[in-house]
């Protein structure tokens, strides 16, 4: 910040460019091996400064690619009013050095029309979340999941129509199995939108997308992959080893849950902390560089609750 409370981003941001950043498959883009979600922490419960005071951190230390989708929050939609308000307050004038991403395709709004895979929810959803985000267009949109009552075509069409009409340069898909996977890389491609990348959960403890063979496919097929969870929740940290921390996001017993917290989790824990503690790294940071040793990944797409984390997060690179 200067004098007057405005954001300058540091001068030395792209200092570490050739560590950071990996080409997303057989494209023009270039993305940050270490990416920032805003699935937590960036809702409208969550303090503004926070979540702004790890933005910076994150900008100008290179890290280029933020993760949106519709219902991040809570409440949904919350997360992206809060990346409007960066975007109104700090991010601006940097809009061409940032690469956004948002997502539909989970539960958004009441009644037929707020879920799933139709072209009406998607290019809807995509309208709201430019709204909210104080955007033009977004780099890349997803579809967030494979709707199987929605026929394949009217998801990839809509997605086709998205980049046609300027409101996304690039798509991503999420969460597909292999086999519609291969149908849109094979439709995208004949309708001149080629599928950017493909984000999927991996982690340590969560290996499907190598188990299913989507990574292999992704690599032979020039698609990007950023992996989301990457620590899974933060179970792949220290975070829980004592027990769980009054502020975690265990404690919120939402998505991650006391009973994740196993006897078996712990001793694993405890052997990946001496083998980190062996190359002079945190086990957050030993669990990020498996990932991004995996052939075909581009990027780990991490979340943080402090400046903290997402220092000891991308140190995993730099
Ligand atoms: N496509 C999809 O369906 C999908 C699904 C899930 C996520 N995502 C994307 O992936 C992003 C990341 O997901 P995630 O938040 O589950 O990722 P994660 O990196 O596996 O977990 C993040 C959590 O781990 C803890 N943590 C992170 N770094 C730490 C460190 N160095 N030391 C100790 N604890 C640490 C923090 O928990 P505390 O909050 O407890 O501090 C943090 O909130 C999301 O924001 C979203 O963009 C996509």
């Amino acid at each position: 910040m200067d004098l007057k409370g405005i954001y300058m981003a540091s001068a030395s941001r792209y200092a570490q460019s050739e560590q950071l950043y990996a080409r997303c498959g057989h494209s023009g883009v270039m993305l940050p091996k270490v990416s920032l979600g805003f699935w937590h922490n960036f809702g409208g419960v969550d303090p503004y400064e926070r979540s702004r005071a790890m933005t910076h951190y994150a900008f100008d230390h290179g890290i280029t690619h933020f993760d949106l989708a519709n219902n991040y929050g809570p409440p949904y939609g919350s997360a992206e009013d809060t990346f409007g308000r960066l975007m109104e307050d700090d991010f601006r004038p940097y809009r061409d050095e940032l690469f956004i991403s948002t997502k539909a395709g989970y539960d958004m709004w009441e009644g037929p029309y707020g879920d799933h895979g139709s072209r009406k929810y998607l290019i809807a959803s995509l309208d709201q979340s430019l709204k909210r985000m104080k955007l033009d267009y977004v780099d890349l949109f997803y579809s967030h999941r494979f709707d199987p009552d929605t026929p394949i075509e009217e998801t990839l069409q809509a997605m086709v129509d998205i980049v046609r009409a300027g409101k996304a340069l690039y798509l991503g898909i999420s969460n597909w199995p292999l086999e519609p996977l291969k149908q849109a890389v094979t439709y995208l491609r004949e309708h001149d939108a080629p599928l950017l990348i493909y984000q999927g959960r991996l982690n340590m403890l969560h290996q499907n997308p190598i188990e299913e063979g989507i990574l292999a496919f992704c690599k032979e097929q020039g698609i990007g992959f950023i992996a989301y969870s990457p620590l899974a929740q933060g179970l792949l940290t220290e975070r829980y080893l004592e027990g769980i921390p009054a502020d975690s996001r265990m404690a919120k017993d939402k998505f991650l849950h006391p009973y994740n917290r196993t006897d078996k989790l712990l001793g694993y824990l405890h052997e990946l902390q001496a083998q980190a503690s062996a190359h002079g790294k945190t086990i957050a940071q030993e669990a990020l560089a498996w990932i991004l040793a995996q052939e075909g990944v581009t990027s780990v797409l991490v979340g943080a609750s402090s400046v903290k984390q997402l220092e000891t997060n991308l140190h995993a690179v730099l």
